[in-house]
Formats: C-alpha cells, structure tokens, sequence
C-alpha cells in the first residue's frame, strides 16, 4: 500500500507526538468508538506503563520478544513498542477496519519501521498465528471477554498477556447482569467495586485459559481513569494450572449494611448467607480471582526501568501509581474507604494519616492504595476499623 494514499496536508488530518513516535490520525470531535481511526490521548500514560511492563517481561525472560496488537488503531502503540522497547522482534499491528490498516501503514512509513500488518477479525488473527507471539495485547472497545478464548489458544508458554477493559459498569456492579453474560461472574456495588472488577476479569481470563492448560500470575493490575488493565504472565502444566485455580479462585461476600467483608476460596465452597456481625443478607461477588493481583518483584523492575525510559511523559504519573502498586502487592484483599466507614458510623471523616498511623500502632497493616486516595488496605476487620476510625476523630 502506497504512503501517498494519506495526505499529510490535509487539514483534516492531526499530527500527534507521542513517545518517540509521530502519527497522523484524522480529525475528529469526540474520542469514540464512532471516529474514522481511534486515537485517545488520555491512554498515553496506558501507552508508557505497556513499554515499562514488556521492557520488564522482555528482561525476565531474557530473549528477543515478538509482539502482537491485535487492536491497533492507529498504530501508536506497535509503533511505540517497536521504537522504544530493547530486544524487540517482529511487532505486530493488527486492526479490523480498512482505514486503520491505511494509517498504521502511513505511520510506520513516517517513522520508518518496519512492522507486520494484518486487517483480521482478532479472533482470526490470534487462531491463525498460534503460539507466534510472546506478548498478546488486547486493547478493545468494552469488553476484551469476546477474545479471551482466542487469547488462551493462542498463546505460548512464558509469554505475557496484556488486557484492557473499559466495560467497567459492568465488572463494577452497576449492572449486574451484563456480568454474569460477559465474565460468568457476579458483580456487587461497593467502595472497593474497582479492585473486585479487576479481580473478576482475572478470575474469567483464568477459567478460560484454564481449558488450554495454561495458568496465570499477575504481575501489574490497575484502574485508572475509564478502564481497568492487566498484565498476566501466562505458563502451561496441567498440574500447575489446577493449583492454581484451587488457591486462587473464590468469591468475595459483603454486608451492605455494617461494611463486613470476606474471602472464600474455591469455586464450589460454603460461604455465610448473613453478616455474622449484623445478620444482614450477604452480596456475593463472583466466581472471581482472590490471589495476587499485584507482583512486588515486577513493579519494583518497572520503576527501575523507568531510569532508561526518559522520554516517557506521564514519568510523575507512572512514578505515583507504580509506588501504590507495590504497596498493595502484599495487601490484604478489598479495602475500607474512610468517607464511607464515617458515613456508615455518623460521623465526621478523620485525617487518613492519623487512621494509618492507629491502625499501625495496634499491629494491624495499613496500607494505601490506588484505586481510591481514601482507601486503606488493612487486615484489621470492620469492627476493629469502625473503632479506630472512631478515635483517630
Ligand atoms: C480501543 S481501539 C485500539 C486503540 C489502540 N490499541 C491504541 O492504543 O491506540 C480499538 C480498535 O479495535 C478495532 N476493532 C474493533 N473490533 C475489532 C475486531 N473484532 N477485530 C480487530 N479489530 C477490531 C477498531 O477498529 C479500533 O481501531
């Protein structure tokens, strides 16, 4: 395909740096589904943490890696992971619609590389090229649960899944039945409705791969703007895929009415009906993942990466969400949310330092976390919080 079939002067056509990459995208008014070749630049800071996290993978594994994104768009993220990742093979760019193969062909050309091109339905390209790529990512509009199948047959041993979605009234329990549809889990509303949504859309990826014998460890999940991302290590082993989904599948039950929660693992299990605290009836979240989602080890490479990659942007931004990360890499699941346990007890919120600070004198772990500033993960239960939120006032 010929570079001239876009023309550059056209003034409806947008010049965007991004990284060390320059792309043309047309102009269009609303950042949607609906534009003629989709760029966001709200994902730039998804953009620099992806080269962070396959530089990282890249290092771990210790061999050249070839990459697929098998939603390309414009072609701003295979350009970038060919540009600005160490040790990269073959990258691919993959996109459904004509005039995004036009523009990831023009923008390759202008930034003279040399990348695979394919214009596929993913789950014909990711059939076709099984056990070719050492890096999938999967960057949809909504759901990614349409490919996840796909995903599992493709994908080799030791390689890295990297997953958006941005379907986040649906993991996040505002409807509950589009979940059940989409992750074969159910969902509940909550102050910590974000962490359970990241960890239903493991628990499906896991179930899923499961059938292909492969199993997942986390090693980087976060919620951040409209969209929740993961990166999973993937490995095969029948025996080690059943461990897996034994020691990490479960189901999260909470009270809506005095904010108890708690874990059960395993997928067929008893879980209490009613609060043992207040008898009130239980929401159950899941089947979901209840294991790590956050692997201290991996983030705390990212950040020292982060040396090499001076060009990136978002630096302060990554800096901020890659420190909560690893905080919450040895953090209890789920976390209490200061506005609503005062809400819940009638009174005035108190400083979230002087509550972390309580929490560590009594011996209870108090941690801060990402997906809400306040929000404390604590291994102290709801009635030991309600009392010392009660005297940090
Ligand atoms: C959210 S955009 C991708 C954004 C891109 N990864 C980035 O970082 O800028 C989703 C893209 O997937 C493409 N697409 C939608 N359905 C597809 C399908 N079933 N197979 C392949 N591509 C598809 C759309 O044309 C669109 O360009």
């Amino acid at each position: 395909m010929d570079k001239d079939l876009i023309d550059v002067s056209d003034e409806n056509i947008e010049i965007i740096n991004e990284g060390l990459v320059e792309i043309q995208v047309p102009v269009f008014d609303k950042v949607s589904s609906k534009a003629p070749v989709f760029y966001n630049s709200k994902m730039e800071l998804n953009r620099d943490i992806s080269i962070l996290a396959l530089q990282t993978f890249q290092k771990e594994i210790n061999r050249e890696i070839n990459i697929c994104d098998v939603f390309g768009g414009s072609g701003v993220r295979a350009l970038r992971y060919k540009k600005e990742i160490d040790s990269v093979g073959e990258v691919t760019a993959n996109d459904i619609s004509p005039l995004a193969i036009e523009y990831i062909l023009a923008n390759a050309l202008t930034n003279e590389l040399d990348i695979e091109i394919h214009q596929k339905e993913a789950n014909i390209l990711l059939r076709e090229h099984r056990g070719e790529f050492d890096v999938i990512d999967i960057d949809p509009f909504g759901t990614p649960s349409y490919f996840v199948d796909s995903v599992g047959y493709s994908l080799k041993k030791d390689s890295l899944l990297c997953i958006t979605a941005t379907d986040t009234s649906a993991l996040c329990g505002t409807y509950i039945e589009p979940c059940i549809r989409k992750y074969n889990a159910k969902s509940y509303k909550s102050e910590y409705c974000h962490e359970n949504g990241i960890r239903i859309l493991a628990g499906f990826v896991a179930l899923t791969l499961a059938k292909y014998k492969k199993h997942i460890e986390i090693k980087l999940s976060h919620s951040s703007l409209h969209y929740m991302r993961l990166y999973i290590k993937v490995n095969k082993g029948s025996a080690a895929t059943d461990k897996s989904l034994n020691e990490n599948m479960g189901h999260i039950a909470h009270c809506k009415k005095c904010l108890y929660r708690q874990s059960f693992r395993g997928l067929s299990t008893f879980i209490f009906e009613k609060c043992p605290i207040c008898e009130e009836k239980l929401a159950i979240a899941g089947p979901l993942w209840i294991g790590k989602i956050q692997n201290h080890d991996f983030i705390a490479k990212m950040i020292e990466n982060c040396q090499d990659k001076k060009h990136l942007n978002t630096e302060k931004q990554i800096f901020k969400l890659l420190k909560l990360c690893l905080e919450e890499a040895n953090a209890p699941i789920t976390f209490y949310d200061i506005h609503v346990i005062c809400k819940n007890l009638k009174i005035s919120a108190p400083k979230l330092e002087n509550v972390l600070d309580n929490l560590k004198k009594k011996g209870f772990i108090a941690i801060k976390t990402h997906f809400n500033p306040i929000g404390i993960k604590t291994d102290a239960g709801i009635e030991n919080v309600k009392l010392i939120v009660k005297s940090s006032s």
